[in-house]
Formats: structure tokens, C-alpha cells, sequence
């Protein structure tokens, strides 16, 4: 996956501690296919020297607003003008004041004025300075100027206090980077994923599960966030780590699932039903696990209940969401398909091949609604669940004209 193909990041560099994220952060870009220009403050090479960043980088890296390298000898618009996005980790309580206010004394802080490309801050200080009310002026300043402030977030600071301050981990700042650069077609919309397998115990030590791996629903889940969606996902076991800016429940089983739906569905627009549930369930999980020879004594059978089908449900509700159900089918893909969209009541259902795509990096989606039957390829999940989520976008809105 190279999210950040032929995107050139600036990256700025000021004073604190958290710098050294920052290298791995470098990394992190580059790995996605980005070109990381580093620019620091004078304080920032304090905390890590810019041969580091040179290093990573592959870059001279640029500390100094009379540097004479670049050919016109004028640094802040030559670098300012190479960048798509101008990403400040860690940003002092310091540098935040200073482009809220618009002063340009460093070259960094002049680049950041002479900007035409958006601009990305992920604080990093300690817990009073970043509650102090002149800092909060600062931030309401800088969001209301269209600065993207990526947290930060609370824990243990450096500094041996707690709170707000941290800066967010290399990991997270990246998705956050690739997620600025996604179209935002479901901003302010609450999305409802439901992923993975249920896992319906028998005994202590048994179940009926399925081989779903959750990540089409994972991925669903990411790129709906980063399509600007309020995000909550509910899922099954599986051996994911849960999705970066999104609210996670884990249930086990059919049931418990059913009622977690059900608790958020009112304070929903879109509802995804992309897990495998079981459609059935023992009629009596034993307490003790059961021996062969209690077994031999039921004649080997075990008794079934039929679980609820969450996604008819939702689908019944007078003031439903809009939703859209998955089907993973072995055989006649595109017939069950169409069938079950119909028997369901949905406005869109996303078949593909279960043989092909459970537990596969990679999947083939045909999308089936009321008008057609649009096969979309075979890719990554996450591209496929991107673009999956710019066909929902497009659906809401005429669904809602
Ligand atoms: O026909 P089937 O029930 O397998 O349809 C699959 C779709 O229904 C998926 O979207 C799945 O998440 C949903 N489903 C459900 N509850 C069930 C069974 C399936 O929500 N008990």
C-alpha cells in the first residue's frame, strides 16, 4: 500500500521532547511513497540533531531562513511551494502562538505564512501549558485560520504529569496524514459497522464461529473515518488491532451483537452490516465441558436456535438508517446476491466470493442495488472499502434529495 504516492511532505520540526517520535514518523511517510522534506527550529535540534533527520530523510534538512542552498536563496517559498502538506511534529505551545498571531521570525515559522498547501499541527507539551487559556485562544485561532490540529492526547507526559498533551503516536499521526488527504464525502455522518465473526459457545472450550477475519469490516471502518464520518464499530473476536478515531464494542455473540446494534441504531444515519454472523446458535451452552461420553448419550447432535438476523431488523425499522448488508457466497454470487438484497429490503448489498476474499488481504466487491450491478475489481481492502464508501456518499445524498 503507498497511500502518499508522489505527495512531497514538509515536515516541521519544533522544540520538545517528542521529536524522537518524529523519526519514526519520517519512516512512516516514506514507506507510504511520500518524499519528507524536514525543516527545524533551533529547538528543535536541541532535542535531535538534524543528521538524524538528514539520515531518514535522504535530505539536507533546513534550519536557517538565510540558508543560501536553494537557488533563488529564498528557503521559505521554495519549500513552502515544493509541499502538498506541511505537517508541524511535535508543535510547541510556542510555535502555535506564533502562527496563530502570524509572526514569521524562524524560517519555519515564515514558510508556515508563506504556505499554499494545508497545514497539519500535532501538539506536544506539558498538560498546564497546552490548558493554559492562552494556548486554548490559540487553538480556536488557528482551527478557525483552517489548521488541521491532529490531538494531542492525554497520558503520561515526559515531564512525570498526566493529561492532555501528549503527542499522538507516529502510527496515528500518519493515518491521520493519509486521512487529510482522502475526500471528506461523509463528514458529519454517523456510521454503524458491525465485523468479524460471532462465536457461539457450546461449552467452556467450543464454538460455532466462522473464518471471517474482520478486516473488510476494519477497513470499512477506517475508511469511513477518513472520509470524515463519526465512526463506531462492533465487533466480533478477531486478532485485529482496533481501528485508529473510531469507537470500538467487542461482543461474541449473535446475540450481544443484536442488542449493541440496537442500543446505537437511533443515533445512526448509515448502518454496514459486514459481519458473518452465526445464523444459529447451541440451544444450551454447558457450563462444564462436555465429555465424548456425554456426547455418544445426545447421540452426537447438537440442538440449534436460529439467532436474530440484525441487518433484517435494522432494516425493518420504521425510521431505519440507510443500510447496506454484505453477502459472501461460494456459488451464483451475483443471483443470491440480487436475491438477498430484495428479501432483506435493502438499498445496496456488497456480494463477493467467500472462497476468494475470507481472511484475504484482498477482495472483489460487486455492488448490487435496485439499478445495476457494478462489479468494482479486484484490490487491498482498504482501497476497495474506500471505494466502497464514496458509493455510499453518492447513494445518501440522492437517497436523501
Ligand atoms: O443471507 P445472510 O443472512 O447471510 O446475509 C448476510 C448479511 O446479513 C450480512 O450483511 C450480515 O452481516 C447480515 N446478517 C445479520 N444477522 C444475521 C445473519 C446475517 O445481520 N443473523
Amino acid at each position: 500500500m503507498s497511500d502518499l504516492n508522489d505527495k512531497t511532505i514538509l515536515l516541521g520540526m519544533t522544540g520538545g521532547i517528542a521529536c524522537y517520535k518524529v523519526a519514526e514518523l519520517a519512516r512512516r511517510l516514506q514507506e507510504e511513497g511520500a518524499a519528507v522534506q524536514c525543516v527545524m527550529t533551533q529547538a528543535a535540534t536541541q532535542f535531535l540533531t538534524p543528521v538524524t533527520m538528514q539520515a531518514l530523510t535522504g535530505r539536507p534538512v533546513f534550519i536557517d531562513a538565510w540558508d543560501s542552498r536553494t537557488p533563488n536563496n529564498m528557503p521559505h517559498i521554495d519549500l513552502s511551494r515544493q509541499a502538498n502538506l506541511i505537517v508541524l511534529a511535535p508543535t510547541s505551545a510556542d510555535f502555535m502562538a506564533k502562527v496563530a498571531q502570524g509572526l514569521a521570525d524562524d524560517l519555519l515559522s515564515t514558510l508556515v505564512l508563506a504556505r499554499n498547501a494545508p497545514l497539519l499541527m500535532a501538539p506536544a507539551m506539558n498538560v498546564q501549558m497546552w490548558q493554559a487559556a492562552a494556548t486554548q485562544r490559540n487553538v480556536k485561532t488557528l482551527l478557525a485560520d483552517g489548521v488541521k490540529l491532529l490531538g494531542p492526547e492525554a497520558g503520561n507526559q515526559a515531564c512525570g504529569e498526566t493529561g492532555d498533551g501528549r503527542m499522538l503516536e507516529p502510527q496515528h499521526l500518519l493515518y491521520e496524514i493519509i486521512a487529510s488527504l482522502q475526500p471528506k464525502t461523509l463528514m458529519g455522518q454517523r456510521v454503524l459497522i458491525t465485523a468479524g465473526p460471532t462465536f457461539e459457545p457450546i461449552d467452556p472450550v467450543r464454538g460455532i464461529t466462522s473464518i471471517s477475519s474482520g478486516k473488510m469490516g476494519y477497513a470499512i471502518a477506517r475508511a469511513a473515518y477518513e472520509a470524515g464520518a463519526t465512526v463506531s464499530l462492533i465487533s466480533g473476536p478477531t486478532s485485529l488491532s482496533i481501528p485508529y478515531g473510531v469507537a470500538f464494542s467487542k461482543i461474541q455473540t449473535a446475540q450481544q451483537m443484536f442488542n449493541a446494534v440496537m442500543a446505537q441504531i437511533k443515533q445512526t444515519d448509515v448502518f454496514i452490516s459486514v459481519a458473518a454472523v452465526s445464523d444459529w446458535r447451541p440451544s444450551k451452552t454447558h457450563d462444564s465441558k462436555i465429555k465424548k461420553t456425554d456426547a455418544y448419550r445426545n447421540n452426537n447432535s447438537l440442538e440449534l436456535t436460529q439467532n436474530p438476523d440484525i441487518l433484517a431488523a435494522v432494516s425493518a425499522l420504521p425510521d431505519r438508517p440507510y443500510c447496506v448488508g454484505f453477502a459472501a457466497e461460494t456459488e451464483h454470487v451475483e443471483q443470491y446476491a440480487r436475491e438477498k438484497r430484495i428479501r432483506k429490503n435493502l438499498p445496496l448489498l456488497v456480494a463477493n466470493d467467500a472462497r476468494e476474499t475470507m481472511g484475504a488481504e484482498s477482495t472483489n466487491l460487486l455492488l448490487v442495488d435496485e439499478a445495476e450491478v457494478k462489479p468494482i475489481g479486484c484490490m487491498s481492502k482498504l482501497k476497495a472499502a474506500r471505494f466502497l464508501i464514496q458509493e455510499i456518499a453518492e447513494r445518501l445524498t440522492l437517497s436523501r434529495q
